[in-house]
């Protein structure tokens, strides 16, 4: 799939942009501060519906402005889509599918289907556990509705567990009903996260012996923070029982401290914990080597070839791990930023469109 027009009206520093973008490759190039990012923003904008980076849809209006409207048109394998968001500093967030208005974001999710990589996902591996979970959790709801659901009720029930253990008026009754809820939604998302990451695992196997040319293998495992089961009666049981020998823990910390909630995803390189003992180079390449197995991951559940966001990275990485991300990949469409138009770059792609960003105004050239 790519994205074929993208229209912006007083999105960020854009006051007015209509503008085609090329099936394969696009290099943004510009200064810094020009509105690179922004151009990338916005495209994860119509697949997620929300911002990978503000905190508030409304950082997204035109310094100034009351509305800002983002239109897309993304050409698909089997049906191609259209996506209208207005985002208003007074109303909700308004977004259309194919110009039916949608009652919920989630709704736009599975539609779209974009990979980002930004210099923070180079850390992925070293960073602390709770960026790997929201990456399993972005990257699952982006394509399991069903994971979305799951998900949104094992928070809200977390929460609700949470006040309880923090309520000076605490009822056994009440936790018990909270705890079968979030038996339930656990043992489902720990199902789909083993399923995904056992996948992801295959796929960035490969990639990563391909780009160390054989000289690593890399495995991703699910680092379950309560043991994992294969069978759904056997997962329960497993939860509960956490859950219920950490009731004095919990009780005393005030919040719930076991659960999937806490899980973790472990990468090892050779055998190794690449985490505790990788070089930085290593953790690096696993990073590359996960983003790019996502891309395998939505083609071989959609049948889709996902869009890939590359912002600020290639800079970042060295000659032969560029080389791979540019003969790997033959049909997703890329977005590339950098600051200089990189003459290497241009030449190793053959014939990408080159577009100039300077203050919210774009050329091609
Ligand atoms: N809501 C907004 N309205 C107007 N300008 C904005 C808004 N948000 C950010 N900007 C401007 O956008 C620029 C940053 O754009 P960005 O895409 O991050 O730059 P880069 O080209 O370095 O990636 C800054 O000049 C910033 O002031
Ligand atoms: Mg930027």
């Amino acid at each position: 799939m790519y994205v074929k027009n993208l229209e912006l009206k007083n999105f960020r520093n854009y006051e007015s942009l209509n503008i085609n973008f090329d099936p394969r490759i696009n290099l943004i190039t510009g200064r810094n501060a020009q509105g690179k990012t922004n151009l990338i923003e916005a495209v994860c904008l119509i697949s997620m519906g929300r911002s990978f980076r503000a905190g508030r849809d409304s950082e997204m209006i035109r310094f100034g402005e009351n509305e800002a409207l983002v239109h897309a048109e993304v050409v698909k394998s089997y049906m191609d889509t259209r996506v209208d968001i207005c985002i208003n500093r007074k109303s909700r967030k308004s977004i259309k599918k194919d110009g039916k208005q949608l009652h919920k974001t989630s709704e736009l999710l599975n539609n779209v289907f974009i990979v980002a990589f930004t210099p923070e996902d180079l850390r992925i591996v070293k960073d602390e556990p709770e960026k790997r979970r929201r990456f399993l959790d972005k990257e699952l709801a982006q394509i399991k509705p069903a994971y979305y659901l799951s998900l949104g009720r094992y928070k809200k029930v977390l929460q609700q567990r949470n006040s309880c253990l923090k309520g000076d008026s605490f009822s056994p009754a009440m936790l018990s009903l909270w705890d079968e809820q979030l038996v339930q939604y656990g043992a489902e998302l720990m199902r789909m996260r083993k399923e995904f990451i056992d996948q992801l695992s295959i796929f960035s196997g490969k990639i990563h012996g391909s780009i160390t040319n054989g000289q690593e293998e890399l495995k991703i495992e699910y680092e379950a923070n309560v043991p994992y089961e294969e069978d759904v009666v056997r997962q329960k049981e497993s939860l509960r029982s956490a859950l219920q020998h950490s009731l004095e823990t919990d009780r005393k910390m005030r919040t719930t401290t076991k659960g999937p909630h806490k899980d973790d995803l472990r990468f090892l390189v050779n055998g190794i914990n690449a985490r505790k003992y990788g070089s930085q180079g290593q953790q690096r390449t696993c990073a590359l080597s996960l983003k790019l197995a996502e891309l395998d991951f939505i083609k071989q559940e959609t049948g889709e070839s996902a869009i890939l966001l590359l912002d600020d990275v290639m800079s970042e990485l060295d000659q032969s791990r560029r080389a791979f991300l540019i003969d790997s990949l033959e049909e997703n469409q890329i977005f590339i930023t950098m600051t200089e138009a990189d003459d290497d770059l241009i030449q190793a792609y053959g014939n990408p469109t080159v577009f100039t960003v300077h203050g919210g105004r774009v050329d091609s050239v």
